[in-house]
């Protein structure tokens, strides 16, 4: 695995994300034992960082995800848990009851990481980070961040924490660039922030052509693998492909040991 760096923090290049991990946007216990499967495959593997949210599967995957790490006994300090709040619950007794929530559903004392998950029109954010300040201040959490924040919204918060916003999660692929064109990459990659790129092979829909093919077989790789490892490639880049197949979430831990040159990055970024 290889690993990204800011003050007193390192994170795996490759994490592991949890959207459809439980269901959709409500619970389907019907794929409890695929998705338990799939957690179990990624700590087997050797993913420490898992990026989930009370909005996925309304809690269930959370619930799923506490029940993985428990049952594998392996040590909660061995893993970098990401959760997130929901747009609707940003006023500041919202917050503390959104984290007391996930916690008790992830079976844990504390998240490594807490972000808002996406500004919501006419929020306060100075109230939202009256709590989130209080949860690091209590033990609760230990770092802060955003996601789908833009510039301005991402300068605000850094005001209004206490502690540094390390982290902005967003869209980030070989097919979405929108987050370098607005300036953002070059923001978090000058102010000891990381960008975690969410999607980052389009939901498994990656487009793919000649430059990749070629790339992806002078590797012995795979598409996929080519495409993380082109995201992977960006500095203060950090990622979190989901998969529920043993196979794909091999080989997606397995892409950070892809070593492209800079003339297939270059290729790929310019494809
Ligand atoms: N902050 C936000 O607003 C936000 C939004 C979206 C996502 N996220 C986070 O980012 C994570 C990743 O994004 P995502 O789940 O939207 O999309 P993704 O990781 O780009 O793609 C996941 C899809 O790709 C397939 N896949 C995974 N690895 C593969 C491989 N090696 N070969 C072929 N297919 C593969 C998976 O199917 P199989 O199960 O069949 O492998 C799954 O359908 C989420 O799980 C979530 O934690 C955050």
């Amino acid at each position: 695995m290889k690993f990204d760096s800011i003050p007193n923090l390192t994170l795996p290049k490759i994490g592991f994300g949890t959207w459809k991990i439980g269901g959709g946007s409500s619970p389907n216990p019907t794929t409890d034992s695929v998705s338990m499967a799939a957690l179990h495959s990624a700590i087997e593997t050797g993913y420490t960082h898992f990026d989930t949210a009370e909005m996925y599967a309304n809690g269930h995957a959370e619930e799923l995800l506490g029940d993985a790490v428990y049952s594998s006994q392996i040590k909660r300090e061995a893993l970098f848990i990401t959760t997130k709040v929901t747009p609707s619950h940003l006023q500041y007794d919202e917050v503390l009851r959104s984290c007391e929530n996930s916690l008790r559903r992830l079976q844990m004392d504390y998240a490594d990481l807490y972000l808002i998950h996406w500004p919501a029109a006419g929020m306060k954010l100075a109230d939202t980070f009256r709590a989130l300040n209080k949860l690091v201040r209590d033990g609760k959490v230990k770092h802060l961040g955003v996601s789908n924040f833009n510039l301005k919204l991402l300068k605000e918060s850094e005001q209004l924490s206490e502690t540094p916003i390390i982290i902005n999660q967003v869209p980030f692929s070989l097919s979405d660039r929108s987050y370098v064109k607005n300036g953002m990459l070059e923001y978090c990659q000058k102010n000891d922030i990381l960008l975690t790129a969410y999607s980052p092979i389009d939901e498994g829909n990656l487009r793919t052509n000649a430059k990749l093919e070629a790339i992806a077989k002078a590797h012995n790789a795979t598409i996929f693998q080519i495409a993380l490892a082109w995201v992977i490639s960006q500095p203060r880049v950090i990622t979190i492909p989901m998969s529920a197949n043993p196979k794909h979430i091999r080989e997606n831990f397995e892409a950070a040991e892809i070593e492209l040159s800079q003339s297939e990055v270059d290729q790929l970024t310019n494809r």
